[in-house]
């Protein structure tokens, strides 16, 4: 089912996680179908992972080709070293760069050399993102402004719980490097992936509550945003 929420804003629902990931996989594909070059914000996240295996098996299977695409990293954790398995790097190499045979990636190491980076690649032309149970965009933790730059945070105790799920027992670290929200929002077109009851409550509040930097998610309204959400979370 799509309903148009507002300006710019897209929402489709579909039945479940499956449907989801099919959903997300279609518009990704057309998007990459209609620019081979494009440039990519990735999320890692339990959320798109589903989205992130469908894609590798239609690239298995030769129906679409990523090998033009650059994949540029939405955040990261501080202190940690490469080979340390809690590094959001690793997790995207593992889920999208290397299955899916992408070749150019940017890093996001120090926000000034991501930033001087991206805008060498002309920019973000889509953001494929979650949404954190507090609202917030990669790292951009409330309260963040729509000018937000890439920058270094300090993580909020809400994020630190959702992110303890991916470690098996591992401590999350506490700094993390995000992608500004000025970023973000400048992407030509933004697909946010949403799914599961415990996130009904927060999506309600991004899609109708006030547009404030108290909740990040809700400045996506007013950009080119498509919204994919399963029943569970949007009932
Ligand atoms: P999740 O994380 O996809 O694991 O729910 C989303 C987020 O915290 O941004």
């Amino acid at each position: 089912m799509v309903e148009a929420v507002g300006a710019g804003v897209t929402l489709k629902t579909v039945p479940d996680t499956q449907a989801l990931a099919q959903a997300a996989a279609d518009l990704i594909c057309a998007a990459v179908r209609a620019n081979p070059d494009l440039s990519i914000l990735v999320a890692t996240g339990n959320t798109p992972m589903p989205t992130y295996t469908e894609l590798a098996q239609r690239v298995q299977h030769g129906e679409i080709d990523f090998s033009r695409v650059t994949a540029v990293q939405l955040d990261e954790y501080l202190g940690l070293t490469d080979d340390d398995p809690r590094s959001l790097w690793s997790w995207m190499q593992r889920s999208f760069v290397a299955p899916l045979g992408i070749t150019r990636t940017v890093r996001l190491h120090t926000p000034e050399e991501f930033d001087r980076e991206v805008a060498a690649l002309g920019g973000i032309d889509l953001a494929l993102l979650g949404l954190g149970p507090n609202g917030h965009l990669g790292f951009n933790e409330p309260p963040s402004p729509p000018d937000a730059p890439t920058r270094t945070v300090t993580l909020t105790p809400e994020s630190l719980e959702s992110n303890r799920v991916y470690w098996d027992g591992l401590p999350v670290p506490t700094g993390a490097v995000t992608a500004g929200m000025n970023l973000i929002l400048s992407a030509r077109q933004t697909l946010l992936l949403v799914s599961g009851a415990h996130k009904r409550a927060i999506l309600r509040r991004t899609l109708e509550g006030p547009q404030t930097p108290d909740l990040p998610a809700s400045l996506l309204r007013g950009t080119a945003l498509t919204v994919l959400a399963d029943e569970a979370a949007w009932a």
